[in-house]
């Protein structure tokens, strides 16, 4: 068989297509493991990392962005910026205040621990929280020492009284109040970071509230989950009851400041 220039040239090129496509599907597979291997080595960073457990602030990761719009659609008010003045001008008590917040949380959610036991969810969930919840208190308390802060005895606010006294006497609605209630308050918590870490003059304080964004709003969707699931009714009206309470505590003048407290009067 004789083999012509032309059939030559044209054999060439063939050759030439089939190594360029080599080539080519070659560095996209090294590109795709380049990629694969720079993410599994930035998994291992980041499990190196200290993540959510540091009481140490400066290990903390703070989420790049956390979608606050299921907070804001479930309260009936945002914080107004007058809270937000008296607030950065008070920093000392807010900080002081939301130890004190992060110490109910978990005093809260222990007592619903003991008194509803026959839930495995309720148990798992509230377990979780307490030891998150615990660990803010840490946190709090380490911020509070580096600012040379003493420990002060604050008397507590209005709002959580304001919500538990319409609280249901009977049960299962009783629980369903208190959960539903939970769920108010660590949404509005965390509104309130999100408020304070946007405006505040302390970049290693906003910082850390960003970083509680993601833990407090998953606490207020895991209330309102376990308020749902362990009632035998629909919720919908008694969330829409405690929205509006909460919003008018939250709107109303209050003679108080405090991390959850009213307009100032
Ligand atoms: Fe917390
Ligand atoms: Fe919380």
């Amino acid at each position: 068989m004789t083999i012509n220039q032309q059939d030559l040239t044209t054999l060439q090129s063939t050759a030439n297509t089939i190594d360029n496509d080599n080539i080519e599907k070659k560095s996209v597979e090294e590109n795709v493991s380049q990629t694969v291997n720079s993410s599994a080595e930035s998994d291992l960073i980041e499990e190196e990392l200290p993540e959510e457990d540091s009481v140490d602030i400066t290990h903390l990761r703070t989420p790049i962005k956390v979608d606050l719009s299921p907070v804001y659609n479930f309260l009936g008010a945002r914080t107004t910026q007058s809270w937000v003045d008296a607030a950065i001008k008070n920093l000392p008590m807010i900080i002081q205040d939301h130890a004190n917040c992060e110490k109910k949380a978990a005093g809260t959610a222990m007592n619903l621990i003991f008194r509803y036991e026959f839930s495995y969810d309720l148990q798992r969930k509230l377990a979780q929280l307490i030891r998150e919840e615990m660990l803010h208190y840490e946190q709090v308390l380490g911020i509070m020492n580096e600012r040379g802060q003493e420990w002060k005895y604050l008397s507590a606010g209005r709002y959580a009284k304001g919500m538990l006294k319409h609280k249901r006497t009977y049960e299962p609605a009783a629980m369903v109040d208190v959960l539903i209630i939970g769920a108010f308050i660590e949404a509005r918590s965390c509104e309130r970071f999100a408020a304070l870490a946007e405006v505040i003059n302390d970049e290693r304080l906003a910082k850390y509230y960003r970083y509680l964004l993601k833990s407090e709003s998953r606490h207020f969707e895991d209330y309102l989950a376990l308020a749902q699931s362990l009632s035998d009714e629909n919720i919908d009206e008694r969330v829409a009851f405690f929205k509006e309470v909460e919003a008018e505590l939250i709107s109303s003048p209050d003679a108080e400041l405090r991390f959850h407290s009213g307009t100032p009067a």
